[in-house]
Protein backbone atom coordinates (compact mmCIF):
# COMPACT_ATOMS: atom_id res chain seq x y z
CA UNK A 1 0.00 0.00 0.00
CA UNK A 2 1.73 3.32 -1.18
CA UNK A 3 -1.23 5.54 0.29
CA UNK A 4 -3.99 5.69 2.96
CA UNK A 5 -6.61 7.98 3.60
CA UNK A 6 -8.52 8.04 7.44
CA UNK A 7 -10.42 10.29 9.19
CA UNK A 8 -8.09 12.76 10.88
CA UNK A 9 -6.72 11.14 14.30
CA UNK A 10 -7.16 12.99 17.65
CA UNK A 11 -4.48 12.62 20.69
CA UNK A 12 -6.30 11.38 23.85
CA UNK A 13 -2.89 12.31 26.03
CA UNK A 14 -0.86 15.42 25.44
CA UNK A 15 1.37 17.73 27.10
CA UNK A 16 0.78 21.55 25.82
CA UNK A 17 2.51 23.08 28.29
CA UNK A 18 1.77 27.01 28.23
CA UNK A 19 3.33 30.52 27.67
CA UNK A 20 6.56 30.26 25.13
CA UNK A 21 6.43 26.14 25.09
CA UNK A 22 2.69 25.76 24.35
CA UNK A 23 3.05 28.26 21.12
CA UNK A 24 6.25 26.82 20.07
CA UNK A 25 4.77 23.04 20.21
CA UNK A 26 1.26 23.24 19.13
CA UNK A 27 1.21 23.53 15.56
CA UNK A 28 3.20 20.25 15.81
CA UNK A 29 -0.42 18.51 17.19
CA UNK A 30 -2.98 21.08 15.78
CA UNK A 31 -1.67 20.14 11.89
CA UNK A 32 -2.48 16.47 11.72
CA UNK A 33 -4.83 15.93 14.86
CA UNK A 34 -8.16 17.08 15.00
CA UNK A 35 -8.86 17.38 19.01
CA UNK A 36 -6.68 16.30 22.24
CA UNK A 37 -7.16 15.46 25.85
CA UNK A 38 -4.91 18.33 27.30
CA UNK A 39 -2.65 17.54 30.47
CA UNK A 40 -3.52 19.46 33.04
CA UNK A 41 0.03 19.23 34.86
CA UNK A 42 1.07 22.74 34.61
CA UNK A 43 2.91 24.48 37.38
CA UNK A 44 0.72 25.64 39.30
CA UNK A 45 -1.60 22.95 38.34
CA UNK A 46 -5.50 22.99 36.19
CA UNK A 47 -6.78 21.92 39.22
CA UNK A 48 -10.97 24.29 38.56
CA UNK A 49 -13.18 24.63 35.51
CA UNK A 50 -12.18 28.35 35.90
CA UNK A 51 -8.28 27.02 35.34
CA UNK A 52 -9.36 25.13 32.68
CA UNK A 53 -11.50 27.12 30.87
CA UNK A 54 -8.83 29.62 31.01
CA UNK A 55 -6.05 27.68 29.76
CA UNK A 56 -8.03 26.28 26.93
CA UNK A 57 -8.06 30.31 26.16
CA UNK A 58 -4.22 30.24 26.25
CA UNK A 59 -4.43 27.32 23.90
CA UNK A 60 -6.97 28.36 21.28
CA UNK A 61 -4.81 31.82 21.44
CA UNK A 62 -1.52 29.85 20.61
CA UNK A 63 -3.41 28.21 18.03
CA UNK A 64 -1.36 29.21 14.30
CA UNK A 65 -3.97 30.84 11.69
CA UNK A 66 -5.98 28.27 9.86
CA UNK A 67 -5.62 25.50 12.23
CA UNK A 68 -8.61 24.43 14.03
CA UNK A 69 -8.17 22.07 17.05
CA UNK A 70 -9.93 21.13 19.66
CA UNK A 71 -8.79 21.12 23.06
CA UNK A 72 -10.14 18.93 25.24
CA UNK A 73 -9.73 19.90 29.07
CA UNK A 74 -9.28 17.96 32.00
CA UNK A 75 -8.98 18.65 35.61
CA UNK A 76 -5.72 17.72 37.97
CA UNK A 77 -7.17 15.70 40.67
CA UNK A 78 -6.48 16.83 44.06
CA UNK A 79 -7.45 16.02 47.32
CA UNK A 80 -9.45 19.45 47.56
CA UNK A 81 -11.00 18.90 44.14
CA UNK A 82 -14.68 20.20 44.97
CA UNK A 83 -17.32 17.54 43.31
CA UNK A 84 -19.92 20.54 42.25
CA UNK A 85 -17.08 21.86 40.77
CA UNK A 86 -15.85 18.55 38.73
CA UNK A 87 -19.99 18.32 37.76
CA UNK A 88 -20.52 22.18 36.24
CA UNK A 89 -17.25 21.64 34.55
CA UNK A 90 -18.90 18.17 32.91
CA UNK A 91 -22.46 20.02 32.44
CA UNK A 92 -20.89 22.79 30.61
CA UNK A 93 -19.13 20.89 28.17
CA UNK A 94 -15.51 22.16 29.19
CA UNK A 95 -14.14 18.85 30.93
CA UNK A 96 -13.86 15.98 29.56
CA UNK A 97 -11.79 14.26 31.94
CA UNK A 98 -10.21 14.20 35.61
CA UNK A 99 -6.59 13.60 35.47
CA UNK A 100 -5.11 11.07 38.89
CA UNK A 101 -1.44 11.35 38.91
CA UNK A 102 -0.17 9.59 42.16
CA UNK A 103 1.57 12.20 44.40
CA UNK A 104 5.31 12.13 42.99
CA UNK A 105 4.52 9.69 40.44
CA UNK A 106 5.90 12.24 37.55
CA UNK A 107 6.60 15.34 36.37
CA UNK A 108 4.97 18.19 38.13
CA UNK A 109 2.82 15.41 40.40
CA UNK A 110 3.63 17.00 43.77
CA UNK A 111 -0.50 18.04 43.99
CA UNK A 112 -1.66 14.60 43.01
CA UNK A 113 -3.32 12.24 45.19
CA UNK A 114 -1.83 10.06 48.12
CA UNK A 115 -5.01 9.24 50.07
CA UNK A 116 -7.40 7.58 48.03
CA UNK A 117 -10.31 7.53 50.57
CA UNK A 118 -9.74 11.85 50.06
CA UNK A 119 -11.25 11.87 46.80
CA UNK A 120 -13.92 9.21 46.83
CA UNK A 121 -16.54 11.75 46.67
CA UNK A 122 -15.45 13.19 43.74
CA UNK A 123 -14.96 10.05 41.79
CA UNK A 124 -18.23 8.91 43.36
CA UNK A 125 -19.78 11.74 41.23
CA UNK A 126 -17.88 10.90 38.23
CA UNK A 127 -19.18 7.73 38.30
CA UNK A 128 -22.60 9.17 39.01
CA UNK A 129 -22.17 11.58 35.90
CA UNK A 130 -20.16 9.89 33.58
CA UNK A 131 -17.26 11.87 33.85
CA UNK A 132 -13.98 9.05 32.36
CA UNK A 133 -10.86 9.70 35.24
CA UNK A 134 -7.36 9.49 33.42
CA UNK A 135 -5.05 7.32 35.32
CA UNK A 136 -1.47 7.79 35.55
CA UNK A 137 -0.60 3.77 36.54
CA UNK A 138 1.98 4.00 38.88
CA UNK A 139 2.72 2.98 42.31
CA UNK A 140 5.00 6.21 44.13
CA UNK A 141 6.02 3.44 46.92
CA UNK A 142 9.96 3.79 47.32
CA UNK A 143 10.06 0.37 48.00
CA UNK A 144 8.85 -1.02 44.31
CA UNK A 145 11.01 -1.45 41.57
CA UNK A 146 10.21 1.28 38.94
CA UNK A 147 9.75 -1.50 36.11
CA UNK A 148 7.64 -3.09 38.16
CA UNK A 149 5.03 -0.01 39.23
CA UNK A 150 2.41 -0.48 37.12
CA UNK A 151 1.91 -3.95 37.66
CA UNK A 152 1.76 -3.44 41.36
CA UNK A 153 -0.67 0.00 40.64
CA UNK A 154 -3.19 -2.11 39.05
CA UNK A 155 -3.05 -5.00 41.39
CA UNK A 156 -3.07 -2.22 44.53
CA UNK A 157 -5.02 0.51 43.63
CA UNK A 158 -6.73 0.10 40.25
CA UNK A 159 -8.21 -3.63 40.69
CA UNK A 160 -9.47 -1.88 44.02
CA UNK A 161 -10.85 1.29 42.92
CA UNK A 162 -12.92 -0.21 40.05
CA UNK A 163 -14.71 -3.19 42.35
CA UNK A 164 -15.04 -0.03 44.27
CA UNK A 165 -17.15 1.74 42.18
CA UNK A 166 -17.57 -0.22 38.68
CA UNK A 167 -19.42 2.47 37.38
CA UNK A 168 -16.37 5.01 37.11
CA UNK A 169 -14.88 4.92 33.01
CA UNK A 170 -10.97 4.62 33.51
CA UNK A 171 -8.53 5.17 31.57
CA UNK A 172 -5.18 3.69 32.08
CA UNK A 173 -3.13 5.90 29.95
CA UNK A 174 0.44 5.22 28.64
CA UNK A 175 0.06 1.40 29.30
CA UNK A 176 3.41 0.18 28.70
CA UNK A 177 3.29 -3.56 29.88
CA UNK A 178 1.33 -6.54 29.13
CA UNK A 179 0.13 -6.63 32.79
CA UNK A 180 -2.03 -3.79 31.76
CA UNK A 181 -3.00 -5.36 28.33
CA UNK A 182 -4.09 -8.17 30.04
CA UNK A 183 -6.02 -6.25 32.83
CA UNK A 184 -7.41 -4.30 29.99
CA UNK A 185 -8.79 -7.42 27.77
CA UNK A 186 -10.13 -8.88 30.98
CA UNK A 187 -12.53 -6.24 32.23
CA UNK A 188 -15.90 -6.56 31.19
CA UNK A 189 -16.52 -2.89 30.95
CA UNK A 190 -15.64 0.88 31.77
CA UNK A 191 -11.99 -0.21 31.05
CA UNK A 192 -9.85 1.29 28.21
CA UNK A 193 -6.11 2.32 27.83
CA UNK A 194 -4.02 4.57 25.81
CA UNK A 195 -1.07 3.47 24.40
CA UNK A 196 1.96 6.08 23.10
CA UNK A 197 3.75 5.75 20.06
CA UNK A 198 7.20 5.88 21.22
CA UNK A 199 6.55 2.69 23.75
CA UNK A 200 5.12 0.67 20.42
CA UNK A 201 8.78 1.61 19.22
CA UNK A 202 11.62 1.62 22.07
CA UNK A 203 12.39 -1.19 24.92
CA UNK A 204 14.53 -0.06 27.61
CA UNK A 205 17.46 -1.35 25.88
CA UNK A 206 16.99 2.48 24.07
CA UNK A 207 17.50 4.20 27.01
CA UNK A 208 20.56 2.42 28.64
CA UNK A 209 22.52 0.46 25.84
CA UNK A 210 25.45 2.29 24.78
CA UNK A 211 25.52 5.09 26.95
CA UNK A 212 22.56 6.82 28.70
CA UNK A 213 20.43 8.66 26.25
CA UNK A 214 17.93 11.17 27.96
CA UNK A 215 15.65 11.84 25.40
CA UNK A 216 14.16 8.26 25.48
CA UNK A 217 13.35 8.35 29.01
CA UNK A 218 9.72 9.44 29.94
CA UNK A 219 7.10 7.91 32.75
CA UNK A 220 5.90 5.04 32.81
CA UNK A 221 9.45 4.31 31.33
CA UNK A 222 10.02 1.72 28.49
CA UNK A 223 10.09 -1.77 29.68
CA UNK A 224 11.36 -5.40 28.17
CA UNK A 225 10.65 -6.10 24.77
CA UNK A 226 7.74 -8.23 25.48
CA UNK A 227 6.06 -5.63 26.92
CA UNK A 228 6.50 -3.52 23.80
CA UNK A 229 5.35 -6.40 21.62
CA UNK A 230 2.36 -7.20 23.71
CA UNK A 231 1.84 -3.23 23.45
CA UNK A 232 2.19 -3.79 19.39
CA UNK A 233 -0.70 -6.33 19.87
CA UNK A 234 -2.97 -4.50 21.24
CA UNK A 235 -2.49 -1.67 19.47
CA UNK A 236 -3.18 -3.14 16.17
CA UNK A 237 -5.83 -5.64 17.38
CA UNK A 238 -8.72 -3.06 16.48
CA UNK A 239 -9.91 -3.77 19.85
CA UNK A 240 -12.10 -0.53 20.67
CA UNK A 241 -10.41 -0.58 24.19
CA UNK A 242 -7.15 0.53 23.04
CA UNK A 243 -6.26 3.87 21.26
CA UNK A 244 -3.64 6.45 20.60
CA UNK A 245 -2.57 8.66 23.48
CA UNK A 246 0.78 9.82 22.39
CA UNK A 247 2.00 11.43 25.78
CA UNK A 248 4.33 13.95 23.54
CA UNK A 249 6.01 16.04 26.45
CA UNK A 250 8.07 18.72 25.54
CA UNK A 251 11.03 19.66 27.74
CA UNK A 252 14.06 21.87 26.98
CA UNK A 253 17.18 19.95 26.22
CA UNK A 254 19.13 20.92 28.96
CA UNK A 255 16.56 19.84 31.14
CA UNK A 256 16.88 16.74 30.36
CA UNK A 257 20.35 16.53 28.99
CA UNK A 258 21.63 16.99 32.79
CA UNK A 259 22.15 15.21 35.95
CA UNK A 260 18.49 14.34 36.60
CA UNK A 261 16.72 14.50 33.62
CA UNK A 262 13.52 15.44 32.93
CA UNK A 263 10.65 12.79 32.00
CA UNK A 264 9.28 12.91 28.53
CA UNK A 265 9.39 12.56 24.78
CA UNK A 266 8.54 14.98 22.20
CA UNK A 267 6.87 13.15 19.52
CA UNK A 268 4.18 15.05 18.18
CA UNK A 269 6.06 16.11 14.98
CA UNK A 270 6.63 12.34 13.59
CA UNK A 271 3.91 10.35 15.50
CA UNK A 272 1.32 9.78 12.08
CA UNK A 273 4.68 8.90 10.36
CA UNK A 274 5.92 6.54 13.04
CA UNK A 275 2.59 5.06 13.77
CA UNK A 276 2.47 4.52 9.69
CA UNK A 277 5.22 2.69 10.05
CA UNK A 278 4.74 0.41 12.81
CA UNK A 279 0.87 -0.83 11.56
CA UNK A 280 2.79 -1.55 8.29
CA UNK A 281 5.45 -3.55 9.93
CA UNK A 282 2.85 -4.99 11.64
CA UNK A 283 0.19 -5.89 8.49
CA UNK A 284 -2.20 -4.23 10.04
CA UNK A 285 -2.42 -0.71 8.13
CA UNK A 286 -6.23 -1.33 7.82
CA UNK A 287 -6.38 -1.37 11.55
CA UNK A 288 -4.48 2.56 11.93
CA UNK A 289 -7.55 4.08 11.57
CA UNK A 290 -9.25 2.22 14.88
CA UNK A 291 -6.61 3.31 17.16
CA UNK A 292 -5.90 6.84 16.11
CA UNK A 293 -9.24 7.80 14.13
CA UNK A 294 -12.32 5.83 15.82
CA UNK A 295 -11.82 3.95 19.35
CA UNK A 296 -10.71 7.23 21.08
CA UNK A 297 -13.87 9.26 20.19
CA UNK A 298 -16.35 5.96 21.02
CA UNK A 299 -15.03 5.88 24.32
CA UNK A 300 -15.13 9.47 25.07
CA UNK A 301 -18.76 9.68 23.33
CA UNK A 302 -17.70 12.01 21.05
CA UNK A 303 -18.35 11.71 17.21
CA UNK A 304 -15.09 10.55 15.48
CA UNK A 305 -14.00 13.60 13.05
CA UNK A 306 -15.52 13.95 9.71
CA UNK A 307 -11.94 15.46 7.65
CA UNK A 308 -9.43 12.84 6.52
CA UNK A 309 -6.06 12.30 6.30
CA UNK A 310 -4.15 11.04 3.75
CA UNK A 311 -0.55 8.99 4.48
CA UNK A 312 1.82 8.53 1.63
CA UNK A 313 4.89 6.35 1.24
CA UNK A 314 7.37 8.19 -0.20
CA UNK A 315 10.60 6.33 -2.04
CA UNK A 316 12.90 8.02 0.21
CA UNK A 317 12.96 8.56 4.01
CA UNK A 318 10.93 11.47 4.96
CA UNK A 319 13.12 13.87 7.47
CA UNK A 320 12.25 15.22 10.39
CA UNK A 321 13.82 18.06 12.52
CA UNK A 322 16.51 16.44 15.54
CA UNK A 323 15.30 19.61 17.38
CA UNK A 324 12.55 21.96 17.10
CA UNK A 325 13.28 25.78 18.06
CA UNK A 326 10.69 26.99 20.57
CA UNK A 327 10.73 30.37 22.45
CA UNK A 328 11.68 28.68 25.51
CA UNK A 329 14.45 26.64 23.88
CA UNK A 330 14.98 23.86 21.88
CA UNK A 331 13.53 20.91 22.11
CA UNK A 332 14.43 17.47 20.77
CA UNK A 333 12.29 15.31 18.80
CA UNK A 334 11.97 11.53 18.90
CA UNK A 335 14.24 9.56 16.75
CA UNK A 336 12.55 6.23 16.06
CA UNK A 337 16.08 4.47 15.07
CA UNK A 338 14.73 3.89 11.83
CA UNK A 339 14.26 5.47 8.54
CA UNK A 340 10.28 6.70 8.53
CA UNK A 341 8.72 6.36 4.45
CA UNK A 342 5.40 7.18 5.75
CA UNK A 343 4.59 10.92 5.29
CA UNK A 344 1.36 13.06 6.13
CA UNK A 345 -0.14 14.39 2.63
O1 LIG B 1 7.26 11.16 30.61
C1 LIG B 1 6.36 11.83 31.11
N1 LIG B 1 6.33 13.16 30.98
N2 LIG B 1 5.43 11.21 31.81
C2 LIG B 1 4.50 11.88 32.50
O2 LIG B 1 3.69 11.26 33.13
C3 LIG B 1 4.53 13.36 32.54
C4 LIG B 1 5.20 13.90 31.37
C5 LIG B 1 5.53 15.37 31.50
O3 LIG B 1 4.68 16.14 31.92
O4 LIG B 1 6.65 15.75 31.14
ZN1 LIG C 1 1.63 12.36 30.18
Amino acid sequence: MQSLTIRRPDDWHLHLRDGAMLRGVIADTSRHFARAIVMPNLVPPVVTTVDARDYRNRILDALPEGHSFEPLMTLYLTEETNPDDVEEGKRSGLITAVKLYPAGATTNSASGVRNLDKVMPVLERMAKIGLPLCVHGEVTTPEVDIFDREAVFIETVLDPLRRRLPELKVTMEHVTTSDGVDYIRSSAANLAGSITTHHLIINRNAILVGGIRPHYYCLPVAKRESHRLALRAAATSGDPRFFLGTDSAPHVDPAKECACGCAGIYCAPNTMSCLAHVFEQEGALDKLEAFVSLNGPAWYGLPPNETRITLVKRAAPVQFPKKIETGAGSVTVFDPMFPIYWDVE
